[in-house]
This record gives C-alpha cells, sequence and structure tokens, in this order.
C-alpha cells in the first residue's frame, strides 16, 4: 500500500514544546510577546513552559522510538541561535540542537528541520518583521549558518512552515502573532516568504550541496456547495489563487497567477521587483493538510462576527460553516482532500513539482485517561485511518509521495488556542508534564509496522 522505503514521522515545533523562553540566552520571539497580550491566546496561556522539552527532549525521543517514527519533523527557534535576529550567536542555543541531534541519532530517527515556525526574533519584528523586505536578508543569513552548523548532520530543510499562515494570520488577520490587521502588510510579508525561501534555500545548498530543501506549505482545495452558482466559483478559485497557488506558482514557476494580481491590485505591484522570483530548484514539496475550505451561499458580510481573508478580497462573504462532524478546532473532517491535492499537483506540475511528503496531518480531539489511565481517542484514530487511506489512493493514482509525518507527537501548544486544544498522539499532564500515549499512538505504531496493512475501508468517505 505504501512504497518500503516510505518515510513514517512525527512532527512538533520549537515554541509549542520547548518551553525555557528565556533560559540560556535565548531571546524574545514574537509568541513571547503575544502571549503577554491580555486577549490574545485563549486561558492567558503561554509558551514560558510547554511541554518542557527543553529539559526532557531525551524522554521525548524515547517516545518517538517506542512509537517506531523513522523521521521527526521539529524546528529550530531562530532567537535561541540569534537573540536579536542579528549575527550574534548564543552557542547554548546551538548546543541544545546539537545534543538533539545526538539524541536522534542514537536512536535511529532521522532530522527533518524547519528553520522558520512562526517564532520570530521580537528585534527583528521591531523592524517590521515580514512585512519588512529586510527579512529576506536576515534569513539568508540565519539559514546560511545553520546549514554551516548542522548541514553535516541533517539531510532535510525547510525554510518556512506555512507562508500562508506567517502572512495572512500574523499580519492580515491578526489571530497570530505579531497580531497585525493590514492587507498590504499580509501581501508583502505574502511576497516576502516567497523570496526568504529562495534564499534560504541557496544559502544551505551553497553550504551544504547534498541537502534537501523544499517547502512546507498549508493546503486545502475548495468544497463548493452549488457548482452552478458563479459567485461560488468565483469565490473558490479566490481561496485557491490566496491560499494555494500564490505559493505553487511563485515558488515553483516564479510568478503569481493572473487572478493574485487583479485581487491585490497596488499592494503586490508595491512590493514586487525584478529578479524577485527567478526560480530556485527545490528537491521536495512538504503538504500540511488538515481540511478542506467548504465554499457555501453568499451572506451578509456582518453574517461573521471576524471577518475572513477571502471576503475581505471580494465584496461579500461565504457561508464557511461545514456540514458533518467537526474536530474540536471546529474544522470538517474531510479525508478525500488530502489524496485530491496530491494527484492534482502531479496532473497540474508534472516534473515541475518534486516528490511529495505530507510533513502535518492530525486532529484535535479533547480525551484523556480514563479511569484506567487509557486514552481512547477513537476519532483520532478514524481521522487517521481515512487520510491515510487517500494518502495511499492518491499513490495508486500516480502520485509520488515520500513520506507521512503525524502532527503531533503529543499534546502542545496550540497557538491562540493555548493548550485547550490536543492534537497529540501522545497526551500530556501539562500540570506534572507525565507523557501517556493515547491509543492512537499504538494505532500509528501498527501502521508504520505494517506498513497500512491495518488500515480500514469504512462506508463514509462522502465528499
Ligand atoms: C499547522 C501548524 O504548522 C502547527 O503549528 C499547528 O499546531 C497545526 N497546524 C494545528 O493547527
Amino acid at each position: 500500500m505504501f512504497p518500503k522505503d516510505f518515510t513514517w514521522g512525527v512532527a512538533t515545533s520549537s515554541y509549542q514544546i520547548e518551553g525555557a523562553a528565556y533560559e540560556d540566552g535565548k531571546g524574545k520571539s514574537i509568541w513571547d510577546t503575544f502571549c503577554e497580550e491580555p486577549g490574545r491566546v485563549n486561558n492567558s496561556d503561554n509558551g514560558l513552559v510547554a511541554n518542557d522539552h527543553y529539559h526532557r527532549y531525551p524522554e521525548d525521543v524515547a517516545l518517538m522510538k517506542s512509537v517506531g517514527a523513522k523521521a521527526y519533523r521539529f524546528s529550530i527557534s531562530w532567537p535561541r541561535l540569534f537573540p536579536n535576529g542579528d549575527q550574534v550567536r548564543e552557542e547554548r542555543g546551538f548546543a541544545f540542537y546539537h545534543k538533539l541531534l545526538d539524541e536522534l541519532d542514537a536512536a535511529g530517527i532521522e532530522p527533518v528541520l524547519t528553520l522558520y515556525h512562526w517564532d520570530l526574533p521580537q528585534a527583528l519584528q521591531d523592524k517590521g518583521g515580514w512585512a519588512n523586505r529586510d527579512i529576506v536578508k536576515a534569513f539568508e543569513y540565519y539559514a546560511q549558518e545553520v546549514a554551516k552548523e548542522f548541514g553535516a548532520r541533517v539531510k532535510r530543510f525547510s525554510p518556512i512552515n506555512e507562508p500562508w499562515v506567517v502572512s495572512w494570520l500574523g499580519y492580515g488577520m491578526g489571530v497570530h502573532a505579531p497580531g497585525i490587521q493590514d492587507i498590504g502588510q499580509a501581501v508583502a510579508a505574502s511576497h516576502h516568504t516567497v523570496m526568504a525561501h529562495n534564499a534560504a534555500l541557496r544559502a544551505i545548498k551553497s553550504i551544504a550541496p547534498t541537502a534537501l530543501v523544499g517547502p512546507v506549505l498549508n493546503q486545502a482545495m475548495p468544497d463548493v456547495d452549488d457548482v452552478f452558482d458563479p459567485e461560488q466559483m468565483q469565490a473558490a478559485k479566490v481561496m485557491d489563487a490566496q491560499q494555494n497557488l500564490f505559493w505553487m506558482e511563485g515558488i515553483f514557476r516564479g510568478e503569481y497567477p493572473q487572478l493574485i494580481w487583479d485581487i491585490y491590485g497596488d499592494h503586490l505591484k508595491k512590493v514586487v521587483q525584478p529578479g524577485d522570483l527567478d526560480v530556485a530548484e527545490n528537491d521536495w514539496l512538504g503538504i500540511n493538510f488538515y481540511f478542506n475550505s467548504r465554499i457555501g451561499h453568499k451572506v451578509p458580510k456582518d453574517h461573521f462576527s471576524r471577518a475572513r481573508v477571502i471576503d475581505q478580497l471580494m465584496d461579500y462573504a461565504v457561508e464557511g460553516q461545514s456540514m458533518g462532524p467537526l474536530t474540536d478546532m471546529g474544522w470538517p473532517v474531510t479525508p478525500y482532500g488530502i489524496g485530491d491535492l496530491l494527484v492534482r499537483w502531479t496532473r497540474e506540475y508534472g516534473a515541475q513539482v518534486p516528490q511529495m511528503f505530507i510533513t502535518e496531518n492530525g486532529c484535535a480531539y479533547e480525551v484523556g485517561p480514563d479511569t484506567s489511565g487509557q486514552v481512547h481517542d477513537t476519532d483520532r484514530i478514524s481521522y487517521l485511518n481515512d487520510h491515510l487511506l487517500s494518502v495511499a489512493d492518491a499513490i495508486a493514482r500516480g502520485a509520488d509521495v515520500g513520506g507521512y509525518f503525524q502532527w503531533s507527537l503529543m499534546d502542545n501548544f496550540e497557538w491562540a488556542e493555548g493548550y485547550s486544544k490536543r492534537f497529540g498522539i501522545v497526551y500530556v499532564d501539562f500540570d506534572t508534564q507525565e507523557r501517556i500515549p493515547k491509543e492512537s499512538a499504538k494505532f500509528y505504531s501498527k501502521v508504520i509496522e505494517t506498513q497500512g496493512a491495518n488500515l480500514t475501508r469504512r462506508q463514509t468517505l462522502v465528499s
């Protein structure tokens, strides 16, 4: 069902698990700041301690090993290496990631390193962050130093996790750090993430020529209620261009789609300069998939308490509530979407798209230990089962998929939702830091052990 050399992994990110926010010289990140601002994060949670992974990493690597993971996707905290986002190093930060890599080495787990999973040094945000073109140079330098330090130990690198989220949730809707609501800044940030990706890729490869570098994009297909409604179809095109094609075309073809120029107008013209989009050669494409976006009927704009990005780009809003069961994030369960994306890029991009990896996929469900200490997260097992079957189907239909990373190894700090949303296959008691593998961890172990032979087809996959 899955190729023999398929990479089975688990994923986390620095701010979500490390804690030790000010230890060993780490600088302040935009998430440290954001969490201090009242009303930004659910329950006023923060990443000061998180999963205390900074001190408990040996236990966490042992957990990965016990699950049978072959690879671990994690991120490096930029302000741990360069507290002020400049060129002044903090050696204790570098030492921490060497110790983590030692532990992974000893466990026989392949590291997959993300350079940026949202914890920007606050000092760089003070200069405008991703909305300021200077970020490209700063990121290029950081990438070069990471490659010099870890290039001999790590093969697979990804510069920026989910550039759409970085740009639009951070600078457009303001629900993530740095909490800005400004379409111009969001468009500028979007463009700068493409440039920074390309610059980082070239920097890494100039130092570690055998490194495998690729983008990690959060993608979704639009599910349109009524395909005969021209307004819904237009909304679907905008959503697709805005979330998917901006980065797919920008990174793999060196241009933005015409629809993007139409809807972003002067915001984009102001920031794009000749040569900005020169294509760099990517070795892989990472896709983070959680759910498809539902496009429904036209509704009055004030229908939503918080206008969504897509609504700001058009003169009306679309109904986005989905039918069917939702996860704790309020997200619909649309397993067909993950396979559709894999098949779509294979068909639409051909040789222009390199081997694909699912770099994140998972769901939040609030299930804790029962009286015997077991965590029966059966909804998560169904979710994983159905999404993995959809990936297997895409492979059977010709998609080249190199691996799958489950999000997440353990419950952790879910950004603006704080600790209230549990994505882990391992339960974490945030009072005691006890880790308890859930039933889904055992299920995933079996998937890895049997190459998916334990997956079961059910009758519920109706789109
Ligand atoms: C994608 C992000 O990369 C990750 O940090 C987050 O926790 C998951 N989505 C779930 O929302």
